[in-house]
């Protein structure tokens, strides 16, 4: 394979253009983040985002050509997230991609977000070796996958509620901390020296291995009327019960999978992996299980090009294209 591809990101608020060379060395990762835009309301406004993709998406192009020292003249195919975003916001970069796909004369890849993110934990480094279980951990998905290859999937588990990024980011609202509420709850959490208690756990009457986030952001609504947070010792110990039910929540799910099937990695993606308490909870687990854990630096773990670039190429290399006549999917299954 010799390929080299633009991708464009632009499924929520981040705008992020990336070249991939032969669908995993990233050339260029260029990420424009909206936080400080969107923070003063408390979360993404899906018009603001889209009006300021298109503002940023010209500038990024630039930036991630200059960055890896190529032009339009040396790209050998476009991808760009299609599914599953913000409707306005998605479809800035799918037109986007479709008039260079169109005036480059160059094959379109139409990837979805969440494949991405899984496919993320390829980029700069050592091939995947398969079979797989993947978990997404974003701030809309949260879901366990068997992945027998690339392109190869199927669905174990699912939030019912909200997803873990949710989750954290409405505690963190409802602690007064702000926008995105991750990377503040996971500062707290560290300071803590608390590693140990959590909230009642959630528990599927049925049976299946799914999520549930919403009990536990009810939790932590009683605990903050019942218990007042007076101090920084008492929001650093909350911010930490809240955290360690998370890891118990997603670690217990990943671990029946584990026990499950046979597995040789564990792939990780979306803004949550950023999280260093998961990552080290996870990587235990793997320890005890003999096999990889394949998690990408934060850079590739939250939204970003280099992930739909790498995926978009790989797709093309399988044959797999779009057409002009692609739209972009709110919602959407890849599985
Ligand atoms: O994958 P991502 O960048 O965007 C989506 O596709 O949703 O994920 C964003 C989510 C947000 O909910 C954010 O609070 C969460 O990832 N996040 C974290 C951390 N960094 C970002 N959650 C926990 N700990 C972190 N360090
Ligand atoms: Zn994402």
């Amino acid at each position: 394979m010799n390929s080299l591809v633009l991708g464009i990101e632009s499924s929520c608020d981040e705008t992020a253009v990336a070249v991939v060379r032969n669908a995993t060395q990233v050339l260029a990762n260029e990420v424009s983040s909206q936080v400080d835009t969107h923070r003063r309301y408390g979360g993404v406004v899906p018009e603001v985002a889209s009006r300021q993709h298109l503002e940023s998406l010209p500038f990024l192009v630039e930036a991630a050509f200059q960055k890896a020292g190529v032009g339009y003249g040396d790209l050998t195919g476009i991808a760009v997230t299609a599914a599953p975003g913000l409707i306005g916001a998605l479809l800035v970069g799918l037109s986007a991609a479709k008039g260079l796909a169109f005036r480059l004369d160059l094959p379109l890849a139409a990837v979805h977000h969440i494949e991405a993110h899984l496919y993320a934990a390829q980029l700069d480094t050592e091939p995947i070796v398969f079979p797989a279980l993947g978990l997404v951990v974003s701030g809309g998905h949260t879901e366990i996958y068997d992945i027998q290859d690339w392109g190869k999937y199927r669905l174990l588990a699912s939030t019912r509620d909200d997803a873990a990024g949710e989750a954290f980011d409405k505690v963190a609202k409802l602690m007064g901390l702000g926008y995105p509420g991750g990377p503040m709850i996971e500062k707290l959490a560290k300071l803590s020296p608390d590693k140990k208690s959590h909230f009642t756990r959630a528990r599927m009457s049925d049976g299946t291995q799914d999520f549930s986030f919403s009990g536990l952001k009810t939790a932590v609504s009683l605990e903050l009327q019942k218990n007042p947070v007076q101090n920084e010792t008492d929001q650093r110990n909350l911010a930490a019960k809240f955290q360690n039910t998370v890891l118990l929540e997603i670690g217990s799910r990943v671990q029946n999978a584990l026990e499950a099937g046979t597995y040789k990695s564990l792939i990780v993606g979306g803004g949550v992996a950023c999280n260093q308490a998961l990552r080290d909870h996870l990587g235990k687990m793997t320890g005890s299980f003999g096999i990889d854990l394949r998690v990408p630096p934060p850079k590739y773990c939250s939204d970003n090009a280099a992930m739909i670039a790498g995926l978009g190429a790989y797709q093309l290399s399988q044959g797999k294209r779009a057409d002009l006549s692609t739209t972009a999917i709110p919602r959407a299954a890849f599985y």
